[in-house]
């Protein structure tokens, strides 16, 4: 099996891997739905990633990511995330990465030209659309940071519940989709639309759609093989030349 998905890389005009919180777990980085470890299991997602929970309670929620971010800080990229990006720096415009994750590790890695659907933990913006007091002078600390001027919290710029993903991500992701002959489905559990829809699209393009996660998805039934095995022991042997 591995040598003939060896095989269908290296044969591949065009890569497109979709990630999920899979690809970090080996970094150290909780996922949301493992049952032991994932974030979700210790809160109800719909208490802390949504905008009516940040307005309901910003402290609690401010407070939660920054647990999170300190905790993403504090890890590294595996070497899945290393193998993909030494792949497209040996093959370069041949591997795209599109990936659910907020953690920023695939970036850090060194793969260029990330499409992070979901957007980044580290960055922050304005709850409310800033007036011209908002990033003036200096933003008031606290838990949010706030405008001194007019009380605009600061939030996540990350793509909360009921959110519109970043469109110009989104469009170069379905192109990616579309336009490669292999996609790797890595880490996701394929629960959430519309990143989990590009598995489809890549399909109905023609594309070979192979699933790289030690666990059953919601994506398997999209898929023409299923790598049973994890995103830092897989990529590594896949991709290698
Ligand atoms: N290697 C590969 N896959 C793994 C590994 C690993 N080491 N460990 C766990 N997995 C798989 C699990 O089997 C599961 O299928 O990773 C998947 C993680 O699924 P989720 O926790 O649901 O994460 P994800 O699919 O990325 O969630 C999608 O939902 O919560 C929202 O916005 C959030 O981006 C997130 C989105």
């Amino acid at each position: 099996m591995l040598e003939a998905l060896r095989e269908t890389v290296r044969a591949a005009r065009a890569i497109t891997v979709l990630s999920g919180a899979g690809m970090s777990a080996e970094s150290g980085v909780p996922t949301f739905r493992d049952a032991l470890t994932g974030l979700w299991a210790r809160f109800d997602p719909q208490q802390l990633a949504t905008e009516e929970a940040f307005r309901r309670d910003p402290r609690l929620v401010w407070d939660w990511y920054a647990e999170r971010r300190e905790a993403i800080a504090r890890v590294g990229p595996n070497a899945g995330h290393l193998a993909l990006a030494g792949f497209q720096q040996r093959h370069p415009g041949r591997l795209t990465v599109i990936t659910q994750n907020v953690d920023g590790l695939h970036q850090r890695a060194g793969s260029p030209g990330v499409l992070a659907l979901h957007g980044n933990i580290a960055d922050d913006r304005w709850l409310e659309a800033p007036r011209a007091c908002c990033g003036q002078g200096p933003i008031a600390s606290g838990r949010p940071p706030h405008c001194p001027a007019c009380g605009n919290l600061r939030r996540p710029a990350v793509v909360w519940f009921g959110e519109m993903l970043p469109e110009a991500e989104l469009e170069a992701a379905q192109a990616a989709a579309e336009g490669c002959d292999l996609m790797l489905v890595v880490g996701t559990s394929g629960e959430v639309y519309p990143a989990a829809g590009l598995a489809s699209v890549a399909r109905r393009a023609g594309a070979r759609v192979v699933i790289v996660n030690p666990h059953e998805t919601a994506l398997d039934n999209v898929a023409h093989q299923w790598l049973r095995q994890t995103a830092a022991v897989a990529l590594p042997a896949l991709l290698a030349d």
